[in-house]
């Protein structure tokens, strides 16, 4: 098989990381790619964003299946342009991609579905927004409608910061994304993230991971993209899973296919848990980033055969083996991340990274120039480890952190605390 994958993060690198290693896949081309997937993959500078050229490239190339690793490029509309064109593609269409583009259609499904959720409301205009927070009262939270970069939500402790927020989001703080606000009740519990593959109709569930949000140790600092991740979740037991697909993902996929809208990718739903009822925070229409980096190291060469057999629409032909394992992943990210911070900084070396399927260092925001390795992003490599133990994990993934020679770069020290402290 010819595959192409679209994106260039540390999840992109992963899915190509595991991808390469089944004997299914024949060339692996990346776009726009990064140094690390320059390793194992041709990279070509393309706009993944655009249905055309992703299509025109496909097409001359003989590529056999398309992986869209971002959202961007799904709520472009670029699966639907290679569905039209016979190409298959591992994502889901422009339609369906609103589970994520739109956080009021999300919660349209919730409510046709009876999908548990936060409490909310949309509004298109500032006083009636800021009436119905006055009604609420604290905490209380702010959402800007459409995609944000996952910087459109407010978690407002506060009257006054809600109402401040309200102001930011139609004083035109995201764009055309916070034309319309949702504002939801607070959902107190610990958040999870779960994973499921659907062909539209059947579903695989496909493990479960928790991110790590702040920027610094403690839960502390600005929202990012996620500092460290590991997988499995203790909080996601067997009965928790068990209640998350009866209750949440299967009348998902039912409400979705019935709307002739089918879910046909990966979904990811961020889920809030209390005395083991989950509720739906979001839903992601594509893997996490860093969580696809833990959920690769754990799945590794199957993801193919899992891809494979959703976009021929024969699911529930694949089962998956999961070995009884831990993976934990730490991003190392620029110094002021993730506000200002300095591009093509150099990273002398990344130590020696034992070859085995226990450590690997996945690349996000990086170049090479010259045979120099350059960082060019905000979050710029993931140390990742995996083993027996989330112990054992974490600490490969550290060692592995540890030896990078990156003055410019820094990463928590806490990776794991709320799973490791949970056993005492
Ligand atoms: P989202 O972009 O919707 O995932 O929101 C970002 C983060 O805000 C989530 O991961 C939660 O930590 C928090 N959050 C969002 N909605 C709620 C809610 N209704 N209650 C509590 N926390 C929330
Ligand atoms: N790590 C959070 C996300 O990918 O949305």
């Amino acid at each position: 098989m010819n595959i192409l994958i679209l994106g260039s993060g540390g999840r992109e690198h992963a899915l190509a990381w595991a991808v390469r290693q089944n004997p299914k896949c024949d060339r692996l081309i990346c776009a726009p790619g990064n140094a690390g997937m320059e390793e194992i993959a041709d990279c070509v500078a393309l706009d993944a964003e655009n249905p055309e050229e992703v299509v025109g490239f496909a097409a001359r190339n003989a590529i056999d299946l398309v992986i869209v690793g971002p959202e961007a490029p799904l709520a472009a509309g670029v699966s639907d342009a290679l569905r039209a064109a016979g190409i298959r593609v591992f994502g889901p269409s422009q339609a369906a991609a609103r589970l994520e583009a739109s956080k009021g259609f999300t919660k349209e499904i919730c409510a046709a579905a009876g999908i548990p959720t936060a409490r909310w409301a949309r509004f298109d205009e500032a006083e009636a927004a800021k009436a119905h927070i006055r009604r609420e009262g604290a905490p209380i939270v702010v959402k800007a409608d459409g995609l944000a970069a996952g910087k459109g939500v407010v978690v407002a402790m506060t009257e006054a910061e809600a109402l401040e927020a309200v102001d930011a989001m139609f004083g035109g703080a995201f764009g055309a994304a916070g034309t319309s606000v949702v504002i939801e009740e607070f959902m107190e519990g610990e958040e999870a993230s779960f994973f499921v593959v659907s062909d539209g109709r059947n579903i695989l569930p496909l493990g479960t991971a928790q991110d790590h949000k702040r920027a610094f140790e403690g839960d502390k600092g600005p929202n990012t993209g996620g500092m460290g991740a590991y997988s499995p979740a203790p909080v996601m037991s067997e009965a928790v899973i068990g209640r998350t697909m009866d209750e949440i993902i299967r009348p998902t996929i039912a409400e979705m296919a019935r709307r002739g809208t089918p879910y046909e990718g990966v979904l990811y739903a961020g889920l809030m848990i209390r005395d083991g009822a989950p509720r739906l925070v979001e839903y992601n229409v594509r893997f996490g980033d860093p969580e696809a980096q833990v959920l690769m190291m754990r799945l590794g060469a199957q993801l193919l055969d899992v891809i494979d057999a959703a976009t021929e629409g024969r699911l529930e032909e694949v089962t998956v083996n999961w070995a009884d394992d831990h993976a934990l992943t730490v991003v190392l990210a620029a110094k002021g991340y993730p506000g200002a911070y300095e591009k093509g900084t150099e990273i002398r070396s990344l130590g020696p990274v034992p070859e085995d399927s226990n450590h690997m260092i996945f690349h996000a925001g990086t170049r090479r120039e010259g045979g120099r390795l350059l960082a060019v992003g905000g979050r710029v490599l993931n140390a990742t480890g995996r083993g027996r133990t989330l112990e054992e994990a974490r600490e490969r993934a550290y060692a592995l952190a540890e030896t990078v020679d990156w003055p410019e770069g820094f990463f928590r020290r806490d990776i794991g605390w709320r799973a490791l402290g949970r056993r005492g």
